[in-house]
């Protein structure tokens, strides 16, 4: 099924995550400096992207879709937060089994979401995420990752405008 609108700025965040799911079991088997690369990574897209993009999961998406799929996008979540704070932690690197699991962890809740939780809720609820529509303005704004990449200009939609205006800020900072 194609993409709700609503949805997709999700969705393209999805990408990213599956890249960095993938890096993280890749480095699992590789040197103490590429895990810690692989974590560090992780950390930073936590840090500005994933924490928010659950966030807005939870509300966007928790609402509209079964009891028994909204706990175990919670559970799942939970699971998650807590792999992120132990990443965080140094010598988290040292441990290869963990580095796996937590892009083990990563890829397979974004493939049940993007499989069953994203689907069940453009099945059951295509009319709320109609009116959820103006959320999508709001999440690109948060988040420039989430917009749609511009080929032409070679970054995300609006990616550059934003950068003109944050150097206009700074110019007009006294
Ligand atoms: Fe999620
Ligand atoms: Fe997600």
């Amino acid at each position: 099924m194609k993409r709700h609108e609503t949805l997709q700025p999700l969705s393209r965040e999805h990408q990213k995550g599956l890249v960095l799911a993938k890096r993280l079991r890749d480095s699992s088997g590789g040197s103490g400096q590429e895990r810690d690369r692989a974590l560090a990574a992780f950390t930073h897209a936590w840090n500005r992207e994933l924490m928010g993009h659950f966030a807005d999961e939870e509300r966007i998406v928790g609402p509209l879709v079964s009891l028994e799929m909204r706990s175990r996008l919670l559970a799942e979540h939970a699971e998650l937060r807590t792999l992120a704070a132990q990443a965080a932690e140094p010598g988290a690197a040292l441990n290869p089994a963990f580095v796996e699991k937590v892009g083990r962890t990563l890829h397979d809740h974004i493939r049940w979401e993007e499989r069953e939780l994203f689907e069940a809720a453009q099945e059951t609820a295509p009319d709320a995420l109609d009116a959820l529509h103006p959320v999508i303005d709001d999440i690109h704004a948060r988040r420039p990752g989430s917009r749609p990449y511009d080929p032409e200009a070679g970054c995300e939609v609006g990616g550059r405008e934003e950068e003109a205006g944050s150097s206009d800020d700074a110019t007009s900072t006294p």
